[in-house]
């Protein structure tokens, strides 16, 4: 058992080691590493927080600012809770919704388009990770025949492994404004023992399928909340993988949760407090962990709590988080404790 555990250890790609090695991939493919912006948006009244990669680059897809560089690679720092894209009441009671997340991802404004998106995502995940193909499946936009094709001659993809979506789910906006297009989501399917049906299906909100990267044909800016569009000066190209999930499966976990960054947290929780990590009360340490990471970094990033915008949601955050180490029977502050694992 002792060897089998340390040389699991030792195989185990960890969050850092499977971050490094996505940026190194899309490096080797002439993106400039650009490092994460803030959690606050420069320049951008009309969201919250950075909710994704492509956010610091918008005014360079709508051709309004110009880089020395047409091909990118981030791991973003993202928050999702107030504004369009908020997990906040799943988080603790799912196997993958966060706050604060890592977004990992590639982008061209105006360079290569589908075609070479899809190669590099299907090189990366089969040749670089070593996903089995076999637990593999894409979805496209029920218009986008392109990408349909594309996948089947570049990854060799059945059709009953291309998934078409007619609704929003495969159309990606920022927000009410800003770039969008048509995506292609990348799903993993973690197997029969969870409960949940392929993409499009009535099961698909289970944990069974799991999406994992969103490769997003980035084509128009759309303005007065999606009433106009107009075409983006070139066709450009921002994914999105989470780090937390693509973590999981290569970790072989099915809670993003039990990966070695979060779990570290969750068993300094467990420690303080002396309540199991993986009993009942296991929804409380996961929300402690989150809500850790999403407080730490926005206050990192210049947020502080108050009683309105930005301020209100950090707020919040915060006060979830010391509800549930309340709930867990801590009557001393706990959460700055575990900020050293952090
Ligand atoms: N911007 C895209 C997303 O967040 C990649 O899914």
């Amino acid at each position: 058992l002792e060897i089998y555990t340390i040389s699991r250890d030792f195989f185990m790609k960890t969050v850092n080691d499977i971050r490094s090695e996505f940026l190194n991939f899309f490096k080797g493919k002439g993106h400039a590493v650009v490092p994460s912006s803030p959690l606050v948006p420069q320049n951008d009244p009309t969201l919250m927080f950075t909710n994704s990669g492509m956010v610091q680059f918008k005014n360079v897809f709508t051709g309004t600012e110009k880089r020395d560089y047409t091909r990118a690679t981030t791991a973003q720092k993202s928050v999702r809770a107030g504004g369009k894209h908020n997990d906040l009441d799943n988080v603790g009671y799912t196997a993958r919704h966060h706050t604060f997340f890592e977004m990992l991802g590639n982008f061209s404004f105006g360079d290569y388009f589908k075609e070479e998106a899809i190669s590099y995502a299907w090189e990366l995940v089969s040749k670089n990770f070593v996903l089995p193909k076999d637990k593999l499946l894409v979805t496209v936009y029920h218009e986008d025949e392109d990408a349909a094709k594309l996948w089947k001659k570049i990854a060799g993809f059945s059709d009953d492994k291309i998934i078409r979506i007619a609704t929003n789910a495969n159309f990606w906006m920022m927000g009410d404004t800003g770039p969008c297009g048509p995506c292609s989501e990348i799903f993993y399917d973690q197997g029969d023992k969870l409960w949940g049906g392929p993409p499009g299906s009535k099961d698909e909100d289970g944990d069974r399928f799991l999406e994992f990267w969103n490769l997003v044909f980035m084509q128009f800016e759309q303005f007065d909340g999606g009433k106009r569009r107009i075409p983006l000066p070139k066709p450009s190209i921002d994914t999105g993988m989470g780090l937390e999930r693509i973590s999981a499966i290569m970790q072989g976990k099915l809670s993003n949760y039990d990966i070695d960054l979060l779990r570290d947290i969750i068993e300094h929780s467990a420690d303080l407090t002396g309540v199991s990590p993986d009993g009942d009360q296991a929804p409380s340490h996961r929300v402690i962990a989150d809500h850790l990471r999403a407080s730490s970094f926005l206050i990192a990033d210049g947020v502080l709590p108050s009683n309105e915008g930005r301020g209100y949601v950090l707020r919040r955050i915060m006060r979830r988080g010391m509800r549930h180490a309340h709930l867990l029977g801590a009557s001393e502050p706990l959460l700055y404790k575990l900020l050293p694992t952090l």
